[in-house]
């Protein structure tokens, strides 16, 4: 076959891409959905007699969430042992710990099952421990050369079934569980089809004890992945592997994911207030947990960009949450540098995000984006107004971020719509010190 579309590469023996794929977990979503994850694991062809794993942390249990969903697997006749010692931004030591423990109490075939219920931490703990179970071996195993050996994960493993308490990562569905590597200084994932859930069971109701601030914070991680994914390069703009099996998670925006990153946009900026200043708000908690679902099929397939790739080496170095560190560098990346690759798609964000662009020019319309997600984190009243606000960073700071982002996070990068040299990045950071 011949396609003569230009495409710029080291190797010119390879191919634009032509082909887009679309992998999901099952997905239930709505209020009692808890109460069908008997139903859910039978359907994934759990036997009767199986004993499982229930991965949590102790905020959850204290909440009442791990005790119900143990009732739902008690319910349903399951037996399931539970570790609730996972970590916050979980780093390669905290999943050997929680291995340890699955070999330790099932044997080195791991359980028949397993569980997570929590928020992205909780989530990618599951994850990767599911992974390096099946696998064999240990965390950095799997995770990318240099940081990692690079080895690849073929086995998906036992039936893994996640449940998220807050409107955010998407780690339910997303092909890879997010990892810090603390003797590196850098956050890498286990990147991998084989990686995702079998299936999330979406339930509002165990988001309503979220409290406002971290709401706030998840929300920033779902819009950026909703604005990044809408933004990110387009599936056909990649190369195309020689061998399909190659071909990598994050494979570029296709005409999937562009319809669930618009509605996710309009869905999680017209009701983020509401659950943030009203958490009991159940419609509204709703519309989160569906606008985080959607922006994560959206960024989360397609590939996010130039924010998460900067978050990285920020959360790493200063411990600062995900979300709040997205929500910072949002404004001077996806929505700053980036909006000169393509001004009609920032115009349309603007639309989305609730601006009234009629009679505007689509630049003018794409900075007006801009400041409608500044006005937004404004109202919300708990997020920081910088990077400065965020962790005390500097200018002083700054080069180190920029190298390392342009160092760690070529997997995001690839998908970026401008290219981001360290310079660039180096702008980017600077930018991004104080947002008002
Ligand atoms: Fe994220």
């Amino acid at each position: 076959m011949s396609y003569d579309r230009s495409v710029s590469a080291a190797n010119h023996d390879l191919l634009a891409e032509s082909v887009w794929s679309f992998q999901m977990p099952r997905v239930r979503f709505g209020a009692g959905a808890v109460e069908e994850l008997g139903s859910q694991l039978r359907d994934l062809g759990v036997d009767d007699d199986a004993t499982g794993l229930l991965v949590t942390d102790p905020t959850l249990a204290d909440v009442g969430h791990a005790e119900r969903v143990a009732e739902a697997l008690a319910e349903a006749d399951y037996d399931a042992d539970r570790y609730d010692e996972c970590e916050r931004e979980p780093s390669v030591a905290a999943i050997d710990r929680c291995v340890e423990f699955v070999r330790d109490e099932a044997g080195e075939d791991g359980y028949d099952f397993y569980v997570g219920v929590g928020g992205g931490s909780v989530m990618d703990t599951a994850k990767a421990t599911r992974a390096v179970v099946a696998n064999g071996g240990e965390p950095l195993d799997y995770i990318a050369e240099p940081t990692g050996r690079g080895e690849a994960v073929t086995e998906s493993g036992a039936p893994l079934v996640l449940l998220p308490t807050t409107a955010g990562t998407g780690s339910e569905i997303s092909p890879l569980a997010i990892l810090s590597v603390p003797s590196e200084e850098t956050k890498e994932g286990i990147s991998s089809h084989h990686v995702r859930a079998d299936a999330a069971v979406l339930d509002p109701t165990l988001t309503t004890t979220l409290p406002a601030e971290q709401t706030a914070k998840t929300a920033m991680d779902a819009l950026g992945h909703a604005i990044e994914g809408f933004t990110t390069h387009e599936f056909d703009s990649m190369l195309r592997p020689e061998d399909a099996a190659d071909r990598p998670v994050y494979a570029g925006r296709t005409p999937v994911t562009e319809l669930f990153s618009r509605e996710a946009i309009t869905l999680l900026s017209s009701n983020v207030r509401k659950a943030v200043h009203n958490g009991d708000d159940l419609a509204a908690r709703t519309n989160m947990l569906r606008g985080a679902l959607f922006g994560a099929i959206a960024g989360l397939t397609a590939g996010a960009n130039l924010a998460h790739a900067m978050a990285y080496p920020v959360g790493n170095r200063y411990h600062t949450y995900h979300g709040e560190t997205i929500g910072v560098l949002t404004p001077a990346s996806t929505l700053g540098y980036n909006a000169a690759s393509d001004p009609d798609r920032y115009a349309e964000i603007a639309s989305l995000l609730g601006v009234e662009t009629a009679g505007m020019s689509n630049r003018a319309a794409a900075d007006a984006a801009k400041e409608q997600y500044v006005r937004l984190q404004q109202d919300l009243n708990v997020l920081p107004s910088g990077l400065a606000e965020l962790a005390g960073i500097d200018e002083d700071d700054i080069g180190w971020l920029a190298s390392r982002t342009v160092e760690t996070q070529q997997r995001l990068l690839r998908c970026n719509p401008r290219p981001v040299t360290e310079a660039d990045a180096y702008d980017v950071f600077e930018d991004a010190l104080y947002n008002w």
